[in-house]
């Protein structure tokens, strides 16, 4: 990982530093970019509410090799460890465009199935950002999410039937793009979707449906009540509104409300397995992470991408084992200190 991260480093200079800790606060502001919009406070805080959880070590037990395979049944999906990359598009205006669109989606989705994952895939303006994504997935069999943006009636129809095409059992929208400045920017309409539309989208749509940037209880049973098979806890890695609490510190009572009525899934903050249990511990299913797979998948492609995913697994396994914790799929809450 030493030399993918020092290749990556050449590779974004100018758009990400590739720093010890990816929290946001070298690139405050930085939408375009790798950063969280405004002054970032909502990309620290993903970073900073998650580190100040601490875990309670337990050694008087027998668990020395975890199960870190998962089930999301309302998903249809079996996962290897419960970790997952997150939608990520852009690379040229995002991350400085040393690697095409497509090479670097199919470094994320190929590196992430050869690990017995899932990667996502972004959407955005321009078209070919959401174009690489459908393109790897059908060239994967259906390994892979797409993720389409909130976009209004005709373009967003179009778009789920391009992802549905590519074979991908479950799809998901990113709602709280609705608050994207690049969208904005370039005069693209997005907007929030009121749970009548929602349960017409969903209702039309032939695959399991995820929502992503639900951060309240009360939303993530609406995201339940119209059909949605799974939520992901996100507030886009920071970069849709300044002063979000971190995921984290939302986490425990938005799965409690929906908690075996569909997947919860988060992101935000994510970095090692240690945070992989932590939010486990928190009550989610399996969780996203953003930005380190972009670094990993620019800095070593394909290869890069599953060496981060081994890291991830090591430290999982070896908090598992020094917490007490014999399954991924059950992480009882008292992990926390
Ligand atoms: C450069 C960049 C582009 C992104 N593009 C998308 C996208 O197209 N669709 C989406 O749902 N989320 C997008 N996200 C948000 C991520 O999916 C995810 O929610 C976030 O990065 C998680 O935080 P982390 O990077 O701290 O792990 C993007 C994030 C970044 C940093």
């Amino acid at each position: 990982m030493k030399d993918v991260r020092k290749k990556a480093k050449e590779l974004m200079s100018g758009y990400c530093r590739v720093c010890a800790v990816c929290d946001g606060r070298a690139c405050a502001g930085e939408v375009p970019g790798m950063g969280g919009l405004g002054t970032g406070s909502a990309f620290k805080a993903n970073v900073e509410d998650l580190s100040r959880l601490r875990l309670n070590m337990r050694l008087l037990h027998d668990v020395t090799e975890p199960e870190l395979a998962v089930s999301l049944p309302a998903l249809a999906l079996d996962l290897a460890l419960p970790v997952l990359a997150a939608p990520i598009g852009g690379v040229s205006f995002n991350m400085g465009g040393k690697m095409g669109e497509e090479d670097y989606v199919r470094a994320v989705l190929g590196g992430c199935a050869a690990k017995g994952t899932l990667g996502c895939t972004g959407d955005g303006v321009p078209d070919f950002i959401h174009q690489a994504g459908f393109t790897a997935i059908a060239g994967l069999s259906g390994r892979g999410i797409p993720f389409i943006k909130p976009w209004e009636d005709a373009e967003l129809f179009e778009k789920l039937d391009k992802a549905l095409a590519t074979g991908a059992g479950v799809v998901g929208m990113d709602v709280d793009a609705a608050g994207l400045v690049t969208l904005r920017k370039m005069g693209r309409p997005v907007s929030p979707k009121p749970p009548k539309k929602l349960k017409e989208i969903i209702g039309r749509t032939p695959a399991k449906f995820i929502l992503k940037g639900i951060m309240t209880p009360d939303e993530a049973r609406l995201a339940a009540d119209v059909g949605a098979a799974g939520i992901v806890v996100s507030n886009h890695g920071g970069r849709v509104l300044d002063h979000t609490p971190g995921t984290a510190a939302v986490l425990a009572g938005v799965a409690a409300a929906v908690k075996g009525r569909i997947a919860v899934l988060v992101d935000g903050g994510v970095r090692t397995g240690v945070d992989v249990l932590k939010m486990l511990a928190l009550g989610a299913d399996a969780v996203m992470i953003g930005r380190p797979f972009s670094i990993a998948a620019i800095g070593g492609a394909a290869e890069g991408v599953e060496k981060y995913l081994d890291q991830l697994r090591g430290e999982l396994s070896a908090a598992m084992i020094l917490t007490g914790t014999a399954r991924a799929a059950a992480v009882p809450a008292g992990v926390l200190a």
